[in-house]
């Protein structure tokens, strides 16, 4: 079945992906797609979707700048109809022959529009809106046949549209919350302009990604490396749908896993009928790892050994597939927006690298944000233990532990780890955290147990808040769970005797300690 669908025109706006996401939960299939995509491409992708409208994103750059990222010079030629925001807005005024030039006033936050015609995109609305500005340069004027919709002390031209074709422009963002009519003037621009319909249901999404992986695989065999987070548990219970047994999942115990993991995984895939193998690779990754100190070093050997114990055993299967559980926004990322710094070198089982050749990857939840993802993990009926799981790095507890790695470590790190979690949980705070975990420091201190003297590691606590883990602060919480941990921890764990709190934001600190 084809989705009727919006296209994102992405200018590097820190919204873009906000856009995307509200037209999703209107029931209406949005894709972001680069800047300068061809008109021929957008053609092009008619044959998977319903092209219904495009937007225009906003972005950081000027129109006048030397190289300011520019749509296609016949974009507006296309018969479809089109909404610009922000730097999208004034783009068009631009291609059109308006005037824009630097605001005398940038505005900033909050503002305050007058609309003059309410219509189009603006139907139903108040004389008088409240939106989100954020720009510098302002649309003065533009020519017929377009006209003006609305404006604002400094900017003449807020919004406007053609008289005969459906193109808009707004110079605020309807895509965030303080704009408060922000979702109508979407559902205006959605379902009034471009007509689509909300065909974009989870129900009808999880039997579309079954029915693709069925006809990728055929009669084939497949393979999915299974982390127990929740990308990789989805696409395994939706291709485990589609495969029953002609699936084989993965779980490699690289020996730093979380307390119970794999009994935990193996409890959780009992009731489909994949054939599961838990491989314990524990003794042979310690092996690698024995003498390595370096984080990066750890990184990259726990990553090439994974993807090698993962080999061997998609080998012996006999596997023509690979299942992956990319979502949406690896993909973007990836693609056209790259992040450039490389901080760490993430290790992700979504995007394994390997050698072998498959016949096809097969990834059903490559259209999907991690929000849907959770979506259908509910309706699958995953535990809450998936669906809600804080994300874990590749790594695992290795990048938790400082310094060397022993089996020893990684037991006092698995316990603090348990402790930590259970009392966040008990709590009832872990719905605003993005993490919480100990990390063991090769630090060690005095303390005093019973009546003598010990001399043991320390543990720090790290607690963030975070959206999307660009940035992260550390989270302040009552200093009663704070003493219920240390407590539990000293008392728990003997070779432990002391417990400190990480303050430290993202950045100048990353997340992880390694
Ligand atoms: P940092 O430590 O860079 O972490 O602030 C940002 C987020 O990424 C997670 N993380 C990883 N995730 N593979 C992953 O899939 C990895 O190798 C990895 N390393 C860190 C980290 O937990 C945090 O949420």
């Amino acid at each position: 079945m084809k989705y009727d669908t919006i296209l994102v025109l992405d200018f590097g706006g820190q919204y873009c992906h906000l856009i995307g996401r509200r037209i999703r939960e209107h029931g209406v299939y949005s894709e972001i797609v680069a800047h300068d995509i061809k008109l021929e491409e957008i053609k092009r992708l008619e044959e998977k979707f319903n092209v219904k409208g495009l937007i225009l994103s906003g972005g950081p750059s000027s129109v006048y700048e030397p190289n300011a990222p520019k749509p296609d010079s016949h974009i507006l030629d296309l018969e479809l109809p089109i909404l610009g925001l922000c730097y999208g807005h004034q783009l068009i005024a631009q291609i059109v022959g308006g005037k824009v030039e630097p605001a005398e006033q940038k505005e900033y936050g909050i503002a305050y529009v007058t609309i003059d015609k309410p219509i189009g995109v603006l139907a139903g609305l108040n004389k008088r809106e409240k939106v989100w500005m954020s720009h510098g340069d302002t649309v003065f004027s533009i020519p017929a046949p377009f006209e003006v919709l609305a404006h604002t002390g400094n900017c003449p031209v807020a919004a406007f549209r053609h008289k005969e074709k459906s193109i808009y422009g707004l110079q605020w963002h309807p895509e965030v919350i303080h704009t408060k009519n922000g979702e109508k003037m979407l559902r205006n621009f959605v379902f009034e302009v471009c007509k689509c319909e909300a065909n974009w249901k989870m129900e009808g999404i999880i039997e579309n990604m079954i029915n693709s992986v069925k006809t990728d695989v055929g009669e084939g065999k497949a393979i999915i490396a299974l982390s127990g987070g929740i990308d990789s548990s989805v696409a395994t219970a939706i291709a485990a749908k589609a495969l029953d047994n002609r699936l084989t999942a993965v779980f490699v115990d690289h020996g730093f896993m979380r307390e119970s993991e794999p009994e935990f995984v193996k409890y959780v895939f009992q009731r489909f009928k994949i054939s599961l193998i838990i491989a314990d690779a524990r003794e042979r990754f310690l092996a690698k790892l024995e003498k390595v100190i370096d984080p990066e070093t750890k990184r990259r050997i726990i990553g090439e050994e994974f993807i090698r114990v993962f080999e061997e055993i998609a080998e012996k299967t006999g596997a023509e597939y690979l299942v992956q559980g990319t979502i949406y926004p690896d993909r973007i990322e990836s693609g056209f927006r790259k992040f450039s710094d490389k901080i760490k070198t993430h290790h992700n089982v979504a995007g394994l690298p390997l050698k072998m050749r498959f016949k096809k990857i097969v990834e059903p939840l490559r259209d999907l944000y991690k929000d849907e993802v959770r979506k259908v993990a509910n309706i699958l009926g995953l535990p809450k233990e998936i669906v809600f799981r804080q994300p874990f790095p590749g790594p695992g507890l290795a990048v938790r532990i400082i310094g060397q790695l022993t089996t020893e470590k990684a037991r006092i790190a698995k316990k603090a780890d348990r402790i930590v979690r259970e009392e966040v949980e008990k709590s009832g705070l872990e719905e605003n955290l993005w993490q919480y975990f100990a990390v063991l420091t090769d630090t060690k201190a005095t303390g005093v147990k019973g009546d003598a003297r010990a001399y043991g590691y320390v543990v720090a606590i790290r607690v963030v808040e975070s959206r999307e883990a660009m940035t992260a602060s550390f989270a302040k919480i009552p200093y009663a769970v704070l003493e219920k941990i240390s407590t539990r921890i000293t008392n728990e764990i003997p070779e432990v005797t002391r417990v400190v709190y990480d303050i430290t934001h993202k950045p100048p600190a990353t997340i992880e300690w390694e």
